[in-house]
Order: structure tokens, then C-alpha cells, then sequence
């Protein structure tokens, strides 16, 4: 017998967008986003389809906003463009006076083409190549140290050219709940310095003038529990007060990353709020101080997933279905090319037909793409309405490290990406074409 647990459509509705509704009723019933009808815009642009909803991007920038207020002292938020960076998110972040986290030269490119002014410009990596520094240099206003050699880097370079403001980013030796792969503030991590390291990376930045200014840290992505980041606090804190003590030193700035979750499956549900998640950063912080006697830095976000998740909606269209011994699959035109999370952490998604999304959910289906491999398959055991060939479906909460972990397996080409707002959508990136595929390549 098979295992199912039936949500209601307005359960599932609240894993899109905000500006999701079903509109018209029965037969003529349809799924719509910002207004548009997603229908029309699967047949003017194709599928596998991209689409964000800048009402969402808004409204969870607000509820980080909101909450922050609730910081006696300054604040600021960081978008992460590692969830997903393009002209038109770096113009949205930089337009909301959010600072761009780049890594690397490549996505610094992009934040200066979009115009992200320098000040708004922080450069984040754990191994960066001479490149990457130098770009970091000459367009960022902020630079994240990860190690000791790149201090000693950073020393050379100092005498050549002016720095960036620099923050060194602390390995605090904890683990937040979450996915091994997306763990990277626990003590064997790749990420970040020793805090048995810090003195050291501080003195040295001191003894060679090095604008040194902030702490940071990021203990991991995808977790729904605040609990572990009190602790980070608390030793980050404490060595802190060693720090100023020995060295006179303080940081302006203290960053605790980003990393937040949210939910991707009904099962999810319900989920604490982003303001829950803030006001427990902002009140640790301020207790720590103001128990050590320490003033209160600047409180720094870094959100990636959770601003841009929701806003994200991938559509696909279905191509085939097929029943094998167990299973219901319905084969779409995406998979793991566009969206490689399931393949890679065993995500969990969602998704609804776009035409008639209230009909009868009739059997568990799996969704598989159309790639050459086994594990191409986005949705396991969802229960699901019957669904016929050249369906529309909808997976929510596709916003965030899908597309800028996506690749070009089987000469798949990357999706277009469109962008709604008021009943408007605007094509933000085309489709790759086929002679994209081998624009790098020569012949022999
Ligand atoms: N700050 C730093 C230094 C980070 O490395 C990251 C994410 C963030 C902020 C933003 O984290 P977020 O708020 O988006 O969780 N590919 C994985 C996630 C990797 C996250 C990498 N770093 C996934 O698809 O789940």
C-alpha cells in the first residue's frame, strides 16, 4: 500500500510566490503569478522556464528589514549572489541598498556590469586565485579573509595598491543542523580561520596597516534551527575580548553569514519566520556585549536562499508518462542539468499542475528529467493529480542554487529567466542556443 499524505491546495500554494493564486474556476482553473498567465509564457518562451516574482523578493527583504529594527545598534544586509546572480538580481539587490557578495572574479563581473557601486561590493572565497584578489582590489569595498596566506597576500599587494575594508571570516568549531555538503562552521571545515588563529591573522593585519574592520562567520546553509548560532556568538565574543585586550582591536563590523532555510515541501510546514531567526541573532548579539562590556558592532546578514528561494518558480512541461513496476513518472524537459539539489543533497520539492492545480490527487508520481542518468530526477514519491503529456507543472521555491549550479550535461542549454512584476514579464536571461554550446570551442 502506498504511503501518502495529501496537503490542500492552499497548503501547497504558500511554497510559491506570494503573488500566486489560482484564478477561474473548474476545468478553466489555472495557477498565475504576479498576475501572468503562465501558459501563455511557456509557449512565448519554452520550457524548462524561469520565472521570479519580484513581489517576493520585496516582501522577504522586508521581513529582514523589520526584524532588524529590533538591533539597538547598525545593521546592514548582504545578498549572497552565490543563490543566484545575473544583471537584473544584482540591479534588485544593489537598487534595495543591499550589499552583492561576490566570490571570485566572476561574480564581481557581474555585480560591476550591473552597476553595483564599489561600497556595495564584498568579495567572499576560500581559496582566491591571484585574480580573484586583484579584482577583489580594484572594484570591491569590502574583502573577506579566509586564511593566513592570503593575509600574507594581501600584505604584498598592499604596497602596490590601496585595500578594500577587510573582515577575516572565523571558523567558530559548530555545526548547524543541515545537509553535510552546506556544513562550514564546524572545526575540520575548509572554511575560514582557526579561532586559535585569530590573534595572529589580527596582529599581522595590524602590524602592516591592513584595513582591517570586521568579523565574520557562516556556520552553514539550509538550517531551520537557530540554536547553534548562540553559541557561535558566544566564543566569537569571547575571543574578541582576548583580541581587544592584547591587541586593542575591535571589529566595526560583525557578520554571522547567512544560511537560513525555508521550507520546500508541504511537509515542511509550517516553518519559523525569517523575523525569528533575526531577532535570535540580534538579541544573542546584544546580551554578548553587553555582558562582556563590549560595544555593538555593526550587525551584518549575508542571506542568500532565503530572500530569492520562494521568488524562484522553475515550469517544465511533461513529455511523457510512464508506469514502471511501482512508480508513476512523469518525464519533463528539466532535471538535474537545471536543477541539480535532489541529486545532490536529496532535496525535496514540490509541484503542481499549472492548468486545473486543484484536481483530484490521485497516486504518489516521480519526476525525472531527460538527462542520461538515474539520479535525474527532481521529485520522488509526491502525491500528485493525474497529469497528461504537454502538461504545464510548476516546482516552487526554485529560486536559489538552482540555476547557479546548473550546467550544460547532455548539451542541455541553460533555461531563459523572466522576471514578473504587475501583470509584466521581462526576459532577464535568454535561453542558451545551440551555438552557445560550442562558442569556446575550436576546431581542431
Ligand atoms: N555567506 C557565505 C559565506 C556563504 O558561503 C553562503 C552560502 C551564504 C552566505 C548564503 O547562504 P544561504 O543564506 O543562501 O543559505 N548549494 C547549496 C548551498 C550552498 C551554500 C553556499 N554558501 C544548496 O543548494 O543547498
Amino acid at each position: 500500500m502506498e504511503r501518502m499524505t495529501v496537503h490542500p491546495l492552499t497548503q501547497r500554494l504558500q511554497l510559491f510566490p506570494v503573488t500566486a493564486q489560482v484564478v477561474g474556476s473548474g476545468e478553466a482553473s489555472r495557477l498565475e503569478i504576479a498576475g501572468c498567465n503562465l501558459e501563455l509564457l511557456a509557449e512565448a518562451y519554452g520550457t524548462p522556464l524561469y520565472i521570479y516574482d519580484q513581489a517576493t523578493l520585496d516582501a522577504s527583504l522586508q521581513e529582514y528589514h523589520q526584524a532588524l529594527e529590533g538591533y539597538p545598534g547598525a545593521s546592514g544586509l548582504t545578498y549572497a549572489g552565490k543563490a543566484f546572480l545575473c544583471l537584473a538580481i544584482a540591479q534588485w539587490a544593489a537598487g534595495h541598498d543591499l550589499t552583492v557578495d561576490c566570490t571570485g572574479a566572476g561574480e564581481i563581473f557581474i555585480a560591476v556590469t550591473a552597476g553595483v557601486p564599489r561600497r556595495s561590493i564584498l568579495v567572499h572565497g576560500v581559496n582566491k586565485s591571484p585574480e580573484d584578489l586583484q579584482a577583489a582590489i580594484t572594484h570591491a569595498g569590502t574583502m573577506v579573509g579566509d586564511n593566513l596566506a592570503e593575509l600574507q597576500r594581501l600584505v604584498a599587494l598592499s604596497y602596490t595598491s590601496s585595500l578594500p575594508e577587510l573582515w577575516l571570516r572565523l571558523r567558530p568549531g559548530l555545526a548547524v543542523e543541515t545537509h553535510a555538503h552546506t556544513q562550514t562552521g564546524q572545526e575540520d571545515s575548509k572554511f575560514g580561520l582557526g579561532l586559535d588563529e585569530l590573534e595572529q591573522a589580527v596582529t599581522l593585519c595590524l602590524q602592516h596597516g591592513l584595513p582591517l574592520t570586521g568579523i565574520h562567520f557562516h556556520q552553514g546553509s539550509h538550517f531551520h534551527n537557530v540554536a547553534p548560532l548562540a553559541p557561535a556568538i558566544t566564543t566569537t565574543l569571547d575571543h574578541l575580548v582576548t583580541i581587544r585586550k592584547a591587541t586593542g582591536w575591535y571589529p566595526a563590523a560583525l557578520c554571522t553569514g547567512g544560511g537560513w532555510g525555508l521550507p520546500y515541501h508541504e511537509d515542511d510546514l509550517p516553518h519559523p519566520a525569517i523575523g525569528d531567526y533575526v531577532r535570535f541573532i540580534a538579541h544573542s548579539l546584544e546580551q554578548g556585549c553587553l555582558g562582556r562590556g563590549l560595544p555593538l558592532p555593526l550587525l551584518q546578514l549575508e542571506p542568500g536562499r532565503s530572500l530569492v528561494a520562494r521568488a524562484g518558480v522553475a515550469l517544465y512541461r511533461v513529455g511523457a508518462v510512464k508506469h514502471t513496476a511501482h512508480r508513476r513518472w512523469l518525464l519533463l524537459d528539466g532535471g538535474m542539468v537545471d536543477n541539480p539539489r535532489p541529486a545532490l543533497y536529496g532535496a525535496r520539492y514540490s509541484a503542481l499542475p499549472v492548468l486545473q492545480p486543484d484536481r483530484l490527487i490521485s497516486s504518489n508520481a516521480w519526476l525525472g528529467g531527460p538527462y542520461c542518468e538515474s539520479g535525474d530526477i527532481l521529485i520522488h514519491d509526491l502525491p500528485m493529480a493525474e497529469v497528461q503529456p504537454s502538461e504545464l507543472v510548476a516546482i516552487p521555491v526554485s529560486g536559489a542554487y538552482q540555476l547557479s549550479m546548473g550546467s550544460n550535461y547532455n548539451g542541455a542549454r541553460r533555461p531563459a529567466v523572466l522576471w514578473l512584476q504587475d501583470g509584466e514579464a521581462r526576459l532577464i536571461q535568454r535561453r542558451e542556443t545551440l551555438a552557445d554550446l560550442v562558442d569556446r570551442d575550436f576546431p581542431l
